[in-house]
């Protein structure tokens, strides 16, 4: 269980190098409020001008500070120490899932290709000349799109998702989610081609309803619900002959 720690000093435990890299030892002091993104950045700042991670934001809207922390994928910059020390001490990895560029920076392209994949972006069917179409917030779809959303592309449920270990072209929990707000987005005209990258033998079908990304999700989507809605959306179009 992750207690609070009133220790001066915190002992980290840092992998350090590529995917056969070593973990390295440092001693950071212990503050009051600090991020686990703090503590790296204090080692980098302080101790070792080398180390590789990588961050922007820090107040939790840019999803690029992900890393694995005490064996779990967390957003660093919002992950306060006290929370996840243990005795003292945290250790902190790469996220997994993803080749290792150095240290803690992942290499993210294919976890962004699969979005492509996926067919995760937008296509609208109006130009800027036309007046906004009128969307109800309160109507079926838009409520199902807007639930998945807040989607900051950091990768954790990617990280997290077992599937994605064991078969590594599955598009992942990140890149279906996305597909499912579009699907559900009347503005969008790819519905057919979305629907027929997702059916895919590495698309949604692929998921085992473990539910680690929804457990991990920071900022507390379910994309296991927006992947089980896309699975009944794939069945009934295939039933009704639209994915041919
Ligand atoms: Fe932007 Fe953490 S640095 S989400």
């Amino acid at each position: 269980m992750p207690q609070d720690t009133t220790s001066a000093t915190l002992t980290v435990r840092v992998r350090r190098g590529k995917e056969s890299g070593t973990w390295q030892e440092f001693e950071v002091p212990h503050r009051e409020s600090q991020t686990v993104l703090d503590v790296v950045t204090w080692i980098q700042r302080n101790l070792d001008p080398t180390l590789s991670y990588r961050f922007a934001c820090r107040v939790g809207m840019c999803g690029s500070c992900a890393m694995t922390v005490n064996g779990k994928p967390r957003w660093t910059c919002r992950t306060h120490v006290s929370r996840v020390a243990e005795g003292g001490a945290i250790e902190i990895a790469p996220l997994r899932n993803m080749p290792v560029i150095k240290d803690l920076a992942c290499d993210m392209t294919e976890f962004f290709q699969k979005w492509q994949r996926a067919e995760a972006r937008f296509n609208g069917k109006s130009d800027r000349t036309e007046p906004l179409p009128k969307i109800d917030p309160a109507s079926p779809a838009r409520v199902a799109a807007s639930a998945g959303i807040e989607c900051i592309n950091c990768a954790v449920c990617y990280s997290a998702c077992d599937v994605v270990a064991w078969k590594p072209d599955y598009l992942g929990p990140a890149a279906l989610n996305r597909a499912w707000t579009l699907i559900n987005d009347e503005r969008d005209v790819s519905r057919k081609e979305r629907l027929v990258a997702v059916a895919s033998g590495a698309g949604c079908h692929s998921c085992h309803s473990q539910g680690s990304c929804t457990v991990h999700c920071p900022t507390g989507l379910n994309p296991s619900q927006s992947i089980a809605g896309l699975k009944k959306e794939t069945m009934k179009a295939l039933l009704k002959g639209e994915l041919g």
